[in-house]
């Protein structure tokens, strides 16, 4: 096999394959390589939640991005619909961000004061507010930020909608086609080495999550990525029991449309792997159970188990490498379902040399200046 395109894709997951749909929209013959199959590592393991103003501490280019990401959905997502046939399950059903300790009462009431300053919808509800509004919420709780319009789908429907958007499209997939080595020429990548033979092309994206820098040869000025691994449970409920999307300082529950209800997510940070232990189904229905007792008449669906790509700022890397022609779309933590619609624009837009706006050209570049890993400035708060 020797194939020739302009920009090859090395991984499957949301980010990979949003960005092979926006490349490929913009009439570039792209190729998807994927080791195994479409969506089959964090982004099929996602809650789905398009948080923006839940986990995102502070104001910052990041913030930004993500706000501006968010926004795309409810136009992104009919187009998605319509070109893949896979319907999303995109509801906004709004989130509480739930105080559950008085050391997180002060954190939220602090995240309220910017996000009003900045013009987000957002409301502080009291404890009393908080039962209106939900009243299967029964733990205790000094409050909680209300996000009115704040989103969620299913993640691994939306990963494979805008695969097969992007193959609509005319990108091509090579499924169970691990990249093993990149190929260079004179310091420029012009293709990738996999067991079914070399595939060249003018641009290379690496897209591969957490194992984004296990391919040989990158090189030690390639950035670092950290393996956090997230371990979920799932319960059916045969009539709803919440409406929105609650999160509290270390877990949250999200219904879905249908009757699944998600707790999530364990934080083990240098795991890889998909076994879930017990501890962690024994924690998540604990905490559940003390927020929301009706969920004790649920049933037992599922556990699962992903790795989320963090990065030493906890900023994603978004841009060229030190290799010529080697661009990373990868690290983004717990935000890679939100951040996809924007990152595969991005990523378009850096390819075709039309990425315009300088303080996320400086907070994404992979060649950023990181030297140890700093305080995240995304994520929970225990
Ligand atoms: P991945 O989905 O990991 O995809 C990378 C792909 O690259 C994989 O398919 C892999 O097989 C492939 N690959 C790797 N190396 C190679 C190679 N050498 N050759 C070929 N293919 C390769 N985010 C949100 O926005 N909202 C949420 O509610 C949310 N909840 C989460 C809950 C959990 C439990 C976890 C674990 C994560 C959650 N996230 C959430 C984070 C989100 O899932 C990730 O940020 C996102 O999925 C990362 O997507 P990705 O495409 O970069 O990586
Ligand atoms: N954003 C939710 C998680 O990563 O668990």
């Amino acid at each position: 096999m020797n194939k020739n395109y302009d920009v090859l894709v090395i991984g499957g997951g949301i980010n990979g394959c949003s960005t092979a749909y926006q490349l490929a929209k913009r009439k570039k013959q792209v190729a998807v390589l994927e080791k195994t199959k479409v969506g089959a590592e964090a982004s099929s393991a996602a809650a789905g939640m398009l948080g923006a103003q839940s986990e995102i501490k502070e104001n910052s280019p990041f913030f930004d991005f993500a706000k501006s990401s968010r926004d795309m959905f409810p136009d992104l997502i009919p187009e998605l619909e319509e070109k893949s046939g896979i319907s999303v399950s995109f509801v906004q059903n709004g989130m509480l961000k739930i105080a559950d300790t008085m050391a997180e009462k002060e954190h939220l009431e602090e995240m309220y004061r910017f996000q009003k300053k900045e013009g987000e919808q957002v409301e502080w509800l009291s404890s009393e507010q908080v039962e209106q509004i939900d009243p299967s919420i029964q733990g205790e709780h000094f409050g909680a930020l209300y996000i009115r319009g704040d989103g969620q789908v299913k993640a691994p429907e939306l990963t494979k909608a805008y695969a097969r958007a992007a193959a609509v499209e005319g990108a091509d997939f090579y499924e169970y086609t691990p990249v093993l080595q990149l190929i260079q020429k004179n310091g420029s990548a012009i293709g990738v080495e996999t067991p079914g033979g070399s595939f060249y092309a003018d641009q290379v994206i690496l897209a591969g999550g957490a194992w984004s820098r296990m391919i040989p040869s990158l090189g030690e000025q390639f950035p670092e990525l950290v393996p956090v691994k997230g371990e979920c449970v799932s319960l059916r409920v045969s009539a709803p029991v919440l409406e929105k999307t609650v999160h509290a300082s270390d877990f949250y529950i999200v219904p879905k449309p249908g009757g699944s209800v998600i707790i999530g997510a364990t934080e083990r940070e240098g795991e890889m792997g998909k076994e879930v232990s017990a501890s962690a189904v024994q924690h998540l229905l604990s905490k559940g159970f003390s927020l929301v007792p009706k969920l004790q008449d649920a049933s037992w669906e599922t556990a699962w188990a992903g790795v989320r790509p963090q990065t030493l700022d906890g900023r994603p890397y978004l841009g060229q490498t030190h290799i010529n022609g080697l661009w990373l779309a990868a690290g983004h933590y717990r935000n890679g379902i939100l951040l996809s619609a924007l990152t595969g624009k991005w990523m378009a837009d850096l390819i075709e040399g039309k990425a315009a706006d300088s303080e996320w050209l400086a907070a994404f570049s992979p060649q950023r200046n990181l030297s140890e890993k700093e305080e995240p400035i995304v994520g929970i708060n225990d």
